[in-house]
């Protein structure tokens, strides 16, 4: 058990927010099937992404760490036939991401899981990879790690996505660069969108009209990606700040990508002010600094297309509700039933264990505001994100937070103690 002491101080200071888990992925993912050398600056290694890139060193690629930058040697994207199985770890994005990757190889692949990843529906990118030509095959029938991946070839696609989800659309993406024709994936919300930017900053031609994304041309050249800060690592700091009285912070290069920044909405309609400056582009990516302070906040309801755009800052925004006047009522979040754990049952379980008033609905929550937080035992469901809220949560609790491992953080943000206390020791 881990002793969670209750914060005295305000959080106060400026801190960068590690680089983005999802971008990093990509970048590794891109850099890899291109031809010629990437570099990565600002990487986040983390242990999702060291999953993509132990998984491509597997598949022959060379990837090696220089003066503070991955530098990925690519040859293009047929890969050498790895000699084991491939270990996805704990990594959703890595699982859906590659299964696009090595339906399109001409070589045997067979893919496993931690416990938790082995529980995580994975039809939804096989479904749309068969309908390709892939040649997947699993447990129960293809639904869950470990799978196998035979080689075949694969034909282009117009595809419906009957979830929105940015994971199923970077996987047909994905797969399309190994087909000849064009694929279009149709989305109805839209998602997260840095496969796309991603792949225009390595030279593929991605045309998007409306919902309708379609890779033109495969041909990836080498490039030079500097990976922009994690705003869903971001969202503890500015729940923090938000919460604890007289705090006042910035967070610097934090990303700004509209499909990302749900969270800026949503603290906006319950009444929170904030300042961005230092606005700029990187590789198609918006990127820049966060202020915000310590203020009183109002509850509200979040639900419909903003959901794919704050999926998981979810956890975190729960707590902040409960330090909102009045209820906050979170809908079609079904999703959040799917991820690293059941976040709504883990969400709503932390919450309560330490006093607040939260009520599990079908897809989502209804949060009584504003409640006294008292302290207690938790779980981290091994989910870094309910363990990086507990964190969080107990810098406002009455009495001492016990929880059963943060280990668990590591998988997206190794330095969260590290970079907390440089806001709270001053
Ligand atoms: C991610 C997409 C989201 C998100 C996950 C990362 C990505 O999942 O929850 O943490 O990098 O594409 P879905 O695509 O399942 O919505």
């Amino acid at each position: 058990m881990i002793n969670l002491t209750p914060l005295s101080t305000p959080l106060k200071g400026t801190i960068e927010a590690p680089g983005d888990k999802s971008i990093s992925h990509r970048s590794i993912i891109l850099g890899a099937l291109a031809k010629g050398i990437t570099t990565v600056e600002n990487i986040l290694l983390a242990e999702d992404c060291n999953r993509t890139i132990e998984c491509f060193k597997r598949l022959g690629v060379s990837i090696s760490y220089e003066n503070e930058k991955i530098v990925i040697k690519g040859e293009g994207p047929i890969l050498k036939e790895p000699k084991e199985p491939l270990y996805f770890g704990n990594s959703g994005t890595t699982a859906r991401l590659m299964l696009g990757v090595l339906a399109g190889q001409p070589f045997f692949t067979s893919v496993y899981g931690d416990k938790y990843l082995s529980k995580r529906p994975m039809k939804r990118v096989v479904k749309p990879l068969e309908l390709m030509g892939a040649n997947i095959d699993g447990r129960c029938n293809g639904q869950f790690l470990p799978l196998s991946i035979k080689a075949s070839e694969l034909k282009s696609i117009r595809y419906k996505m009957p979830v929105d989800s940015a994971q199923v659309k970077s996987a047909i993406l994905l797969a399309s660069l190994y087909t000849k024709g064009n694929s279009t994936v149709i989305e109805e919300g839209i998602t997260r969108n840095h496969t796309e930017n991603m792949l225009k900053a390595f030279g593929a031609n991605v045309e998007i009209k409306a919902n309708e994304i379609t890779l033109k041309s495969n041909n990836l050249i080498g490039a030079n990606i500097f990976v922009p800060g994690d705003i869903s690592s971001a969202a503890f700091f500015i729940v923090a700040a938000l919460i604890v009285p007289n705090s006042l912070i910035t967070i610097k290069n934090v990303n700004l990508n509209e499909t990302r920044t749900g969270i800026l909405t949503v603290i906006k309609q319950m009444g929170a002010t904030y300042e961005i400056s230092n606005r700029t582009m990187v590789n198609n990516e918006a990127m820049g600094d966060i202020t915000i302070k310590h203020q009183s906040l109002f509850g509200t309801v979040i639900e419909g297309d903003l959901i794919p755009l704050l999926i998981d800052e979810l956890p975190i925004i729960a707590l902040l509700a409960t330090q909102c006047e009045g209820q906050t009522i979170i809908r079609n979040a079904e999703e959040l039933r799917v991820k690293e754990t059941d976040r709504i049952k883990a969400t709503v379980q932390t919450l309560n264990a330490l006093g607040a008033e939260v009520i599990e609905a079908r897809d989502g929550m209804i949060i009584q505001g504003k409640t006294s937080l008292l302290g207690g035992k938790v779980k981290s469901f091994y989910d870094h994100r309910i363990a990086m809220m507990a964190v969080i949560a107990s810098f406002i609790c009455e009495n001492n937070v016990l929880i059963d491992e943060l280990n668990s953080i590591n998988i997206s943000y190794p330095s969260f103690l590290k970079d907390l206390k440089t806001l709270t020791e001053h």
